[in-house]
């Protein structure tokens, strides 16, 4: 079987993508498949790169990759590809309708607003979320222009720098506690991990990819704890209609778990959390990949 690694783009992730491809490409070298790296550059490379491939193996995060767009082409082109289809990509990329489908289901999220111009920011609306705030892009990935804002004036500031890379930015209610993640393959659940960036603070981008900027380690919460934390991911990603495979974020405050978003096209540099969770009930990094594949073409 031919296949495509997709990785690149043109989102703010692309160089976590290039990480991520270049980890798949060398432990799929490994294996019996014939490999090809395709880097995207450029929103039409895609047509052209990925014929004569019988699969693609999506390395890509963020805008254009991990938002059912690149899902939709392989679609219409017949190319089966790995992970969710186009509609939970293009869900999960949004985290006000995600967080929409969380309320209306009952699975606890922490209270928000959106706006798409600074000009509709109430400053009541956003003082009723009770301050501190986290202010990010609604469409965003790995924590890129997101910020803790203690006052109006900051959050002024964090709305104008999202509005740079994108159309609406998120106002969110803060919770304070253990940023935990809960990958899931195949509708089971995998060990949770927990994040501690080192520098203290939230789990920004320097800290998800910097040398030494956050340990992850696999935890394991009370019983009864632990299954809720299980059963709110279950349920998030099967409302949100996820397939084959996706990584559940939540906070976990004083001993209760909230949702933060889901990510369709996890992150699988050698240090993410995904393969750092399977290794924890002994699936190495290439039998991730080939589970995930299995998974994909069934
Ligand atoms: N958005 C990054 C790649 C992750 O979720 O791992
Ligand atoms: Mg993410």
């Amino acid at each position: 079987m031919k296949i495509g690694v997709i990785m690149g783009g043109i989102s703010s992730e692309r160089e976590v993508s290039l990480a991520s491809g270049r980890e798949i490409v060398s432990n799929l070298q490994q294996g019996a498949h014939e490999v090809v790296p395709i880097v995207l550059d450029t929103k039409q490379d895609i047509f052209e790169k990925v014929r004569g491939i019988d699969f693609a193996l999506l390395a890509l995060h963020g805008k254009y990759g991990e938002d059912g767009t690149v899902q939709s082409i392989l679609d219409s082109l017949n190319i089966p590809y790995s992970g969710c289809g186009m509609l939970s990509s293009a869900i999960c990329m949004n985290k006000d309708l995600t967080k929409g489908i969380m309320k209306s289901k009952n699975l606890r999220t922490a209270r928000w607003l959106v706006v798409s111009d600074v000009a509709d920011l109430s400053e009541e609306a956003v003082a009723k979320l009770g301050y501190p705030v986290v202010v990010k892009p609604n469409s965003g990935g790995s924590s890129v222009a997101t910020f803790i804002c203690r006052d109006m004036a900051e959050v002024v500031a964090g709305v104008r720098e999202g509005l740079l890379v994108d159309k609406e930015v998120m106002v969110e209610e803060f919770i304070a506690g253990d940023e935990i993640t809960v990958p899931i393959l195949d509708g089971k659940i995998f060990p949770t991990l927990i994040i501690k960036p080192q520098k203290g603070g939230f789990f920004d981008y320097a800290s998800k990819y910097d040398e030494g900027g956050a340990t992850e380690e696999i935890i394991e919460f009370p019983a009864a704890l632990q299954a809720e934390i299980n059963t709110l991911a279950l349920e998030t990603y099967n409302a949100l209609k996820c397939e084959v495979y996706a990584r559940v974020d939540l906070i976990v405050c004083q001993g209760v778990p909230y949702l933060l978003e889901v990510n369709t096209l996890p992150g699988m540099t050698k240090t993410s959390l995904f393969p750092k969770s399977a290794q924890g009930i002994g699936m190495s990094y290439r039998q991730l990949l080939e589970e995930i594949i299995r998974v994909s073409l069934r």
